[in-house]
């Protein structure tokens, strides 16, 4: 019986493939507030600021490619069951060939209109499209006459598909957070609902103000820190 993995990704993981993370100086939150293009609110406010920011995203996604982290992690599904849960809107995983990925705060190639709730359920779902790397504008309006809004979990919105990464947590037999500055909950209070008998890894060239006696942190960037994972897996 294969051993189960989950991963727990954050924009660290997609830095080597040149999309910037969030927190970090330079990223996108230096200079920009997430509220103004982000939120539930700035939705009601301003759409079309918030269509640009997205829309920018998408170009810069366009642009980029898996980097050997993504492709490592992809690679995992050979020996074990693999269960990605990212809070990055970007599709790299899926490109490198990970099989099994839960986007917890939205996909930025999806949009849906902007009546429909996120609901993670068959309904719900069937409203959501896949724009590519599109622009939407507005406008740009759905078939049952609504504004297509992006398919992404705006601050001040419920985590629909946060059940489903709890219940993947609770199984794993490995924990991998990756690339993450676990600063935006719940996504951040996952590991938590590992068994106590999970080993947890850490891949992050950053401090994790994290002190749990499950824990080893690779102090390493994304690509060499999988390498180095890896091998540690393989020692086991
Ligand atoms: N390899 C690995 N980790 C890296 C790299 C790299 N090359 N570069 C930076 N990091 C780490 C940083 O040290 C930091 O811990 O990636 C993390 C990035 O943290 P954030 O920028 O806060 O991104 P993330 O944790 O994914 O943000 C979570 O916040 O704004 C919301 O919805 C947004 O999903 C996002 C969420």
């Amino acid at each position: 019986m294969k051993k189960r993995i989950v991963v727990l990704s954050g924009a660290g993981v997609s830095a080597e493939s040149g999309l910037s993370t969030y927190r970090d100086n330079g990223g996108l939150w230096d200079g920009i507030d997430p509220y103004e293009v982000a939120s539930a609110e700035a939705w009601e406010r301003q759409p079309g600021k918030v269509l640009e920011f997205y829309n920018i995203q998408r170009r810069k996604l366009a642009e980029a490619r898996p980097n050997e982290a993504h492709r490592a992690i992809a690679g995992l599904e050979k020996d074990y069951i693999v269960d990605v849960i990212t809070q990055n809107i970007d599709n790299l995983h899926e490109r490198a060939g990970s099989t099994h990925v839960v986007h917890l705060h939205g996909e930025a190639t999806k949009i849906r209109p902007e009546n429909t709730c996120n609901e993670s359920d068959g309904f719900s779902e069937q409203y959501v499209v896949d724009c590519g790397y599109g622009e939407v504008n507005i406008g740009d309006i759905a078939p049952n006459g609504a504004q297509y809004r992006p398919h992404i979990v705006f601050f001040g919105e419920a985590v629909p598909k946060l059940e489903r990464a709890i219940d993947l947590v609770e199984k794993a037999d490995i924990l991998l957070i990756i690339g993450t500055s676990l600063q935006v909950y719940p996504a951040a209070g996952l590991y938590r609902y590992a068994r106590a008998s999970t080993p947890i890894w850490i891949i992050d060239p950053a401090e994790i103000p994290l002190y749990d006696r499950r824990i080893t942190h690779i102090r390493k960037k994304a690509c060499e820190g999988m390498e180095e994972f890896v091998r540690e897996l393989h020692q086991e």
